[in-house]
């Protein structure tokens, strides 16, 4: 076939030199030195996005993993081209990987579509790589298909099963409280992160790993296998494998997948894992560049039906290595069976009932995945707050919270994110008690990107006294990995004026749960004449961080940037 009558990718997106010959002429030229000859390039090209990084040690194994996939569509006589993206590790990342997540997503999505292939795959895992990575799937016109690189395995110290974080947060807590020391709190440290993988709980990274499977972005059984074990390498293979065939076909692309019948099913599991308040927030933004319209109160219609039914961190007590032992996703999927659209069909080309009708529980499952007749939470994990403060809505994961604290009204202790947080509550003068609602303000999108810092630290003096919860309030989000009854999101968020920003120590504030509500206690008149007087900090000089604070959307509306 000559180059003017090729179909390949790589002849089919070209490089713009005003002579279209030219330009595919110069592109198989280029390629020939890679060793590349015609036979190659006529075959589906498949785009893999690496997110490999010294940065990000939860893809540490990821070079594993992209070799597995390469060899799956070799296998299915494609051409695997790997090529680079941001890759965000949450832990090294200031002042927030959420700041970054909308880059990442048009950095993915523009690469999709400026380089030549037929459908790609996206590598991904810790946080916010895969939301990203499904906010540029969800704008792209080519098929994709998502894999994680899995969990991580747990540790063990002193006889006790670790894994990173909600155990990281537990032990650093009894640490401030007094209950380990600074050798056995370094000691543990080694044992808390042991292997590559992403968080080894229900944080924000298998959540999402576990929506999107159910969204059908990716094959069955991807969200749980193990990093670096051979499911997961398994998977990579199939992955690498369906991806040509998508390739071939040119079809189906993420907007046919990406339905509101598909978000309601991951709506549902969400509720039935426990899942990170962080998904809310993800998936919105992911519904929005689908066309879909998700709000925040759908969560609550449809979520809150659901009851608990994963037994993981930080809302129940196993690990992820535990849900994948008994059944992953799929089994979880067959217990929700009668809630679910189970016509949704995803890249696997077959319907979700399709998918699950051979699925069945083993001796394994129930410790881990319960049934709806015996769950393990009552219906609705994460519940969608509104009131005086916070009109727009906010967020509360009531399954990693205290039930005694759900209703509650006590006096405003209130911080502002950049401050030294932990010096300030922990300074003994200051007269707390486990009644205080502490408030974190200035942690919304628009003052930095919207920091994990939601779930504030017990103040030194009562986690002595051996109090581990309190209620919080902020407009910032908290790790998915983290747990007590913390409300976060509040919208409109304090550096836009939202009522927040009018808190002032001593002001009651009462939170009700089953009433749905968050309330400042404050005339409304008088929050009107503080909000007056308040004047938002000025916006970053330039840059990524300009363009982010001017453009960003609220938390309700999934914080992407309003032009895209
Ligand atoms: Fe990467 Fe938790 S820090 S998944």
């Amino acid at each position: 076939m000559s180059e003017h009558e090729s179909t390949s990718a790589v002849d089919t997106s070209r490089t713009s030199y005003g002579d279209e010959g030219f330009s595919r002429f110069l592109r198989r030229a280029f390629l020939a030195s890679r060793g590349f000859d015609d036979v190659d390039l006529d075959r589906p090209v498949v785009g893999i996005a690496v997110t490999t990084s010294d940065y990000n040690t939860c893809h540490r194994d990821m070079p594993a993993l992209l070799q597995a996939v390469r060899r799956g569509v070799l296998e299915a006589g494609g051409l695997p081209m790997e090529f680079p993206t941001i890759s965000l590790g949450e832990i090294l990342t200031s002042p927030t990987t959420m700041l970054f997540r909308n880059l990442m997503a048009m950095d993915t999505e523009e690469m999709i579509r400026a380089l030549p292939m037929d459908a790609a795959v996206l590598l991904g895992g810790c946080d916010k790589t895969v939301p990203a990575q499904l906010m540029a799937a969800a704008s792209s016109d080519k098929p994709v298909l998502l894999e994680v690189v899995g969990p991580m395995m747990t540790g063990s110290w002193r006889g006790e099963r670790l894994g990173a974080c909600t155990d990281c947060r537990r032990l650093w807590a009894n640490h401030r409280g007094g209950d380990l020391d600074t050798a056995e709190i370094t000691e543990a440290r080694s044992e808390l992160v042991s292997t590559a993988g992403t968080c080894a709980v229900m944080g924000t990274a298998s959540t999402m790993a576990c929506l999107t499977e159910t969204l059908g972005m990716m094959l069955p059984g991807g969200a749980t296998p193990g990093a670096s074990t051979g499911a997961r390498l398994r998977h990579g293979v199939a992955t690498g494998r369906r991806a040509v065939e998508l390739a071939r076909a040119h079809s189906p692309k993420p907007r046919e997948i990406l339905t509101r019948e598909a978000f309601e099913n991951a709506i549902k599991v969400l509720a039935a894992v426990g899942g990170s308040t962080n998904a809310l927030i993800h998936l919105i933004a992911v519904a929005r560049r689908a066309g879909v319209d998700l709000v925040l109160s759908d969560f609550d219609t449809i979520g809150t039906k659901i009851p608990l039914l994963v037994d993981c961190k930080p809302s129940g007590s196993n690990y992820l290595e535990d849900f994948h032992r008994a059944g992953g996703i799929p089994v979880l999927l067959k217990e929700l069976e009668r809630h679910l659209d189970t016509s949704a069909v995803g890249v696997a080309g077959r319907s979700l009932a399709e998918l699950i009708e051979d699925v069945r529980p083993h001796p394994g499952t129930r410790p881990v995945v319960r049934t709806l007749d015996d769950p393990l939470g009552a219906p609705g994990a994460l519940a969608v707050l509104t009131g005086s403060l916070a009109p727009a809505g906010a967020v509360i994961k009531t399954s990693a919270a205290t039930p005694d604290l759900l209703q509650h009204t006590g006096p405003a202790f209130v911080v502002d994110a950049g401050q030294d947080i932990a010096a300030i509550l922990d300074d003994p003068d200051l007269d707390l008690t486990p009644q205080h609602v502490l408030v974190l303000r200035m942690a919304g999108p628009i003052a930095g990107g919207m920091p994990e810092a939601g779930a504030l630290p017990i103040p030194a003096k009562l986690a002595r006294q051996g109090v581990r919860d309190m209620v919080r309030v902020s407009d910032g989000r908290m790790s998915g990995t983290s747990y007590g009854t913390v409300v976060l999101h509040c919208d409109p968020e304090a550096a836009a004026g939202g009522p927040l920003a009018a808190v002032r120590n001593g002001d009651l504030i009462r939170l009700n749960v089953p009433a749905r509500r968050i309330d400042l206690l404050v005339d409304e008149a008088e929050v009107a004449r503080r909000l007056a007087e308040f004047t938002p900090a000025p916006l970053p000089a330039r840059g990524w961080r300009r363009l982010y604070a001017e453009t960003v959307l609220p938390a309700s509306e999934g914080a992407d940037l309003s032009f895209l």
